[in-house]
């Protein structure tokens, strides 16, 4: 019996970790997240009844529970240098006529990769197990990050394949992919906190919170891109090891390409300046290797930096314009943020009239004045930002000074404005004061608080529903029809058609789309009910969990803190949501409504392990829809058909791989099959 369970552990660990590296590494992640986090909470409960089995490599040990006290110094076996730094075509050349020379007569080719923004990390693993991460600090000492690093699932804590090195120091970057970071800002700006101007930022600071469970919130990722030290060399060349690291299961990025020359070279970088907004990181240039580690060594590095390699800058995507005006915006928790009205300009391909100052602080730390001439850019390729004065207006008479509002721009109520000393070493901190203050308006009347709750209630990534817009919020607001966001359910037609601009059809569409959102996937709901801290992806995670409002309301801190990916803080705030008396009623009215689809359990069973080909005209399906159906019942398509092929679905017009498959005496079958297959008739 015992051994059973020892068995099955190791079963579900390694599938897991299966998982993890066709999600992270390969991108071809082959189960739904609903089929993962199940292997994933059998696993856990096997491990919470046999607490003597739990081994550190466990993927359910990413997160240790106590916080640390602070992080240790690191030194590392060999060197973390930096790259020196070229702007144009010409610079990469002169770059390539060192190389030439330092290298005689020799041949050499060049491994061109993106330079991804985020913050280098060391990661030490001995027998295939990672023992230590550490931040690159000076380049011969950094920061012991271990207890955050584990917390990052691309980050494997145990390496795949049997024959490993015994010591292997990996290299790379760890980032913030540009949605997780759009959303912590916007998350941090509502609590007041200090917004992080780039990724590059956001990784340093999540990687130095000494709460590991908060780092596991912020959705970092990793790209390995060079190795330390090394027992033995996995290859004689840069590109060839990153190969291997992938095949120990590290994540390498993909796009990285050989060039035979400079001139190559030289094209792909400029070629990725115009595609990088395709990618779901930021990149802010590229990096040119030599390739051969033999010819790495002859060129050897001066003090900082190595001769062999080379990075080439982005020109940096900024615009000139003027700060016409300074509005102030109150958030939906009543947090203040200033906001500037921009001389309309175009900036990376949009044109911007409006960039958020994030808070008074930064006003102040900006100098800004209204008039001023100003550089903006667009952080993490996304959020228009106000970087620096150039000149202040004109006159002084054009240069007016901004006054931080006492009172509520909206209610007039007293503001409060609350002061915490800002966290990190000196260092981090930058040219930043070292207290942060937050603006608040707390009167639970202001309208401004009312109507942007609803507004997110009603947004895109929350409850989605069409047609119930600001305009029309504060319209229902002003006529006194919504002061909650469960009032927008008791709304009657007679009285919505009346409102101004308001036709008969109108009213019927905004009525019925708030009739559709009755029955929103679970997930919607615990969105918008807006939590602090809790995005879409936590009220996913929370919602796969729990299954109803009602399991997820009277869940306790210590059961949501069993939940893989709910930090403390976060399960804090959902149970001091959940207890808040007005809450309790608002969230009783919303359910005499609402009833939230719970999510949708997955027939895994039916198609697992079956690879399956699809073909012709469908007449029940589109092709999305089928792979999808085949995906949520357990099986794998493919796009030809081969002797692993389990059977071909055929519709009308089938043609070749019809043929193939009769040919390699493949099961064929039509649509009405596939269906009661999967219907389990
Ligand atoms: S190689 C000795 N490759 O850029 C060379 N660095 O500005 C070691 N970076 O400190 C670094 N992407 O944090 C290398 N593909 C890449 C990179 C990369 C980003 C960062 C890294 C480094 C910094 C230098």
């Amino acid at each position: 019996m015992a051994n059973d369970v020892e068995n099955r552990i190791e079963e579900l660990r390694g599938e897991i970790r299966v998982h993890d590296r066709l999600y992270y590494v390969l991108n071809k992640p082959e189960i739904s997240d609903q089929q993962y986090d199940r292997l994933f909470s059998e696993l856990k409960k096997l491990e919470d009844k046999n607490k003597e089995l739990i081994t550190p490599d466990s993927p359910t040990q990413r997160v240790s529970e106590k916080p640390v006290a602070g992080f240790d110094n690191v030194a590392h076996a060999v060197p973390m240098l930096s790259i020196d730094n070229t702007y144009n075509a010409d610079e990469l050349k002169a770059f390539d006529e060192r190389v030439s020379k330092g290298l005689g007569d020799a041949e050499y080719e060049y491994a061109v990769e993106l330079k991804i923004d985020g913050l280098a990390i060391s990661l030490r693993y001995e027998h295939g197990a990672l023992v230590r991460a550490a931040t690159r600090g000076d380049g011969t000492t950094g920061d012991d990050v271990t207890a955050n690093v584990r917390t990052i699932k691309a980050i494997p804590l145990r390496l795949l394949a049997k024959d490993v090195p015994d010591v292997l120091e990996v290299r790379g970057e760890v980032y913030m992919p540009k949605k997780a970071f759009a959303e912590l800002n916007a998350q941090r700006e509502e609590n007041g906190e200090d917004f992080f101007a780039n990724p590059r930022n956001a990784a340093a600071g999540s990687l130095k919170l000494l709460d590991p469970g908060m780092t596991a919130a912020r959705k970092l990722s990793f790209f390995a891109y060079s190795t330390g030290e090394v027992s033995t060399p996995l290859a004689g060349g840069h590109y060839e090891t990153l190969q291997k690291l992938k095949k120990l299961g590290l994540p390498v990025n993909a796009e990285i390409k050989k060039a035979k020359d400079i001139g190559e070279a030289v094209k792909i970088c400029l070629g990725w300046d115009k595609k990088k907004t395709r990618l779901d990181y930021q990149i802010d240039g590229m990096v040119v290797k030599v390739n051969r580690f033999d010819s790495q060594d002859i060129l050897g590095a001066t003090g900082r930096a190595p001769r062999w390699c080379i990075s080439y800058k982005f020109p940096a995507e900024q615009a000139e314009t003027v700060v016409e005006s300074i509005d102030v915006q109150v958030g939906k928790t009543g947090v203040l943020t200033p906001v500037a009205n921009l001389k309309a300009v175009k900036l990376a391909g949009t044109v911007v009239k409006r960039a958020s100052l994030h808070n008074f602080d930064e006003l102040q730390r900006l100098g800004l004045k209204i008039n001023d001439k100003v550089i903006i850019e667009k952080a993490g390729e996304i959020i228009p930002q106000v970087v620096r004065v150039i000149e202040h207006g004109e006159a002084d008479m054009f240069a007016e000074e901004f006054k931080i509002p006492t009172k509520c721009p909206e209610c007039d109520s007293e503001v409060i404005v609350s002061e915490r000393k800002r966290a990190g070493k000196k260092e981090d901190i930058e040219n930043k004061s070292e207290y942060t203050h937050t603006h608040k308006c707390v009167n639970p009347e202001c309208t401004a608080i009312i109507r942007e709750r609803i507004i997110y209630f009603a947004g895109k990534g929350q409850m989605d529903i069409e047609n119930v817009g600001p305009a029309l919020i504060d319209q229902l607001i002003k006529a006194g029809m919504v002061k909650n966001i469960a009032d927008l359910y008791s709304l009657e037609y007679a009285r919505v058609s009346q409102l101004e601009r308001m036709g008969e059809k109108s009213a019927a569409n905004v009525l019925d789309s708030i009739e559709k959102s009755k029955t929103s996937p679970l997930w919607r709901l615990v969105v918008g009910l807006g939590i602090s801290n809790v995005g879409g992806q936590l009220a996913e995670t929370l919602a796969n969990e729990f299954g109803t409002i009602d399991k997820l309301r009277n869940a306790s801190e210590e059961r949501l803190v069993e939940v893989d990916g709910i930090a403390e803080t976060i399960a804090k705030n959902v149970c001091e949501f959940f207890n808040d008396e007005t809450n309790k009623i608002l969230v009783d009215e919303l359910l005499k409504h609402v009833t939230p689809i719970a999510p949708k359990e997955k027939a895994s069973s039916v198609l697992e392990g079956k690879t399956i080909v699809v073909t012709g005209t469908l007449e029940s399906f589109t092709r999305q829809s089928i792979e999808r159906a085949i995906k949520d019942n357990g099986g794998k398509t493919s796009s030809s058909v081969s002797k692993k092929t389990s059977f071909v679905v055929a519709g009308a017009n089938a043609g070749s791989k019809l043929e193939k498959a009769n040919k390699l005496g493949v099961q064929v079958i039509s649509e009405e099959e596939f269906e009661k297959m999967i219907k389990g008739s």
